[in-house]
This record gives C-alpha cells, sequence and structure tokens, in this order.
C-alpha cells in the first residue's frame, strides 16, 4: 500500500455533489483538494462494467492531466428487486436527451421499475448504495477502497439535502432518507471515529486509514 506525501490532491469529479462530500472528508486531514472540474480536465468516458474500472478510469486521467496524486469516486445505487440496476448506470438513469441531468425524473424511473416488479412493501425494496474509491498517482499506481451501506428505497422521496437519490434512500436502521440528514449526519464519520455510515465515508475511512495514516 502506498502512502500519500503530498497535502493536494485533486478530486477526479465533475459531480458538484461528490466533489462537496469529498471536500467535508479530507478538509479536517489538512489536505487541499482540487477538482477536476475547477481545473477544466475533460471528463473521461466511463466504459467499465465495474465501479472499480470507473474509479480507476477517472482517477488516473486527473492524476496524468494534473501531475499529482488524483481521488475519484465512483458510485451507484444497487437496488435487488432490480437484479442489482441502475448500478455502475446510476448516472445515466437521470441523463436527459440533451446530455442535462435530471433526478427527479431518474427517481421517477427508479419508482416505475420497482412498481413493475410489484415490489411496493419496504421488505421488497432494499438497496445498497456503493462507493469505490481510487487513489492514483501520475506514475499510474492505483489504490482502491469499497464502502457500501444497506437500506431501503422509499417513495416518496423526502427532504432536500445531499444530492443524486439521496431523497429515496433510507439506510437500515434509521427513520430519515439521506436527504433529510445534514451532511455530518450522513457521513456520520469523522477523524478518529470507529464507524461511519455513508457508503462514501465508510470507503473514505479505508482510504484515510490506509494512505493517510489517520
Ligand atoms: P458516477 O459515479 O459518476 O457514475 O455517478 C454515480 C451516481 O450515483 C451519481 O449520479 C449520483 O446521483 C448517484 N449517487 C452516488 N452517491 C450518491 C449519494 O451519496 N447520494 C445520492 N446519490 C448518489
Amino acid at each position: 500500500m502506498r502512502r500519500l506525501s503530498d497535502k493536494t490532491l485533486v478530486v477526479a469529479s465533475h459531480n458538484a455533489g461528490k466533489i462537496r462530500e469529498i471536500r467535508d472528508l479530507i478538509g479536517p486531514l489538512g489536505f487541499e483538494a482540487k477538482s477536476a472540474a475547477d481545473l477544466n480536465f475533460i471528463e473521461p468516458e466511463e466504459t467499465g462494467t465495474t465501479f472499480e474500472e470507473n474509479a480507476a478510469i477517472k482517477a488516473l486521467a486527473s492524476a496524468k492531466a494534473s501531475g499529482l496524486p488524483a481521488l475519484s469516486d465512483d458510485s451507484g445505487l444497487v437496488i435487488d428487486a432490480l437484479g442489482g440496476a441502475p448500478g455502475v448506470y446510476t448516472a445515466n438513469w437521470a441523463e436527459r436527451e440533451d446530455g442535462s441531468r435530471d433526478f427527479q425524473m431518474a427517481m421517477e424511473k427508479v419508482e416505475e421499475a420497482l412498481r413493475d416488479k410489484g415490489a411496493v412493501m419496504p421488505e421488497s425494496r432494499t438497496a445498497r448504495f456503493v462507493s469505490v474509491l481510487c487513489l492514483a498517482w501520475p506514475d499510474g499506481h492505483v489504490e482502491l477502497f469499497r464502502g457500501e451501506v444497506e437500506g431501503t428505497v422509499v417513495w416518496p422521496p423526502r427532504g432536500t439535502s445531499g444530492f443524486g437519490y439521496d431523497p429515496v434512500f433510507q439506510p437500515k436502521g434509521y427513520n430519515t432518507t439521506f436527504g433529510e440528514m445534514r451532511a455530518e449526519e450522513k457521513h456520520g464519520w469523522k477523524p478518529g471515529d470507529p464507524e461511519a455510515l455513508s457508503h462514501r465515508a465508510r470507503a473514505f475511512k479505508l482510504f484515510a486509514e490506509t494512505c493517510l495514516g489517520a
């Protein structure tokens, strides 16, 4: 495992919600995070079929373009009743014909697909959010970390915090959706805490312990 010695890294993302969450998580550890969006890097095509492959594609593209270590996140919602969909295609389900993203529409698509399967009771709507973080160096070395959080897809959407599919995801053991939680509650982690809640914070905890010695 390679440790990170630089105090600046690139967040290999153009997704404002993810960039904000990664900055929240890494800030307390004394890191400055520049984003691929701020640096005007082109978004590489996500041609992989796994979260790991796509995370590596994004992190390597930013590390090579910047000459700095780059941290990417590839994530998605894996719904049991839909055979794991939307999975690695979670962002695509939100895509409109003009290329913009509409998450209200994406959540409605998910709901329609669940109803088509007759999945109306909470026990038939189990799902998990998955996040794979990849730290890549300009020389091509990569480290990968996976975090998952179990929960249920609820309808109608609740809450306006967070981003993406947060309003329809209720983590197991909670009465609130991610959309109803403050950012700190959704992460459920700060350096030194034994547990984290969100998929991203769980992957980040592994990354911090392995590469930052946190
Ligand atoms: P990708 O990793 O860029 O392929 O996109 C992942 C998609 O999953 C995003 O478009 C988000 O909408 C969704 N997603 C990932 N993590 C979260 C989260 O923490 N909350 C809500 N939606 C998420």
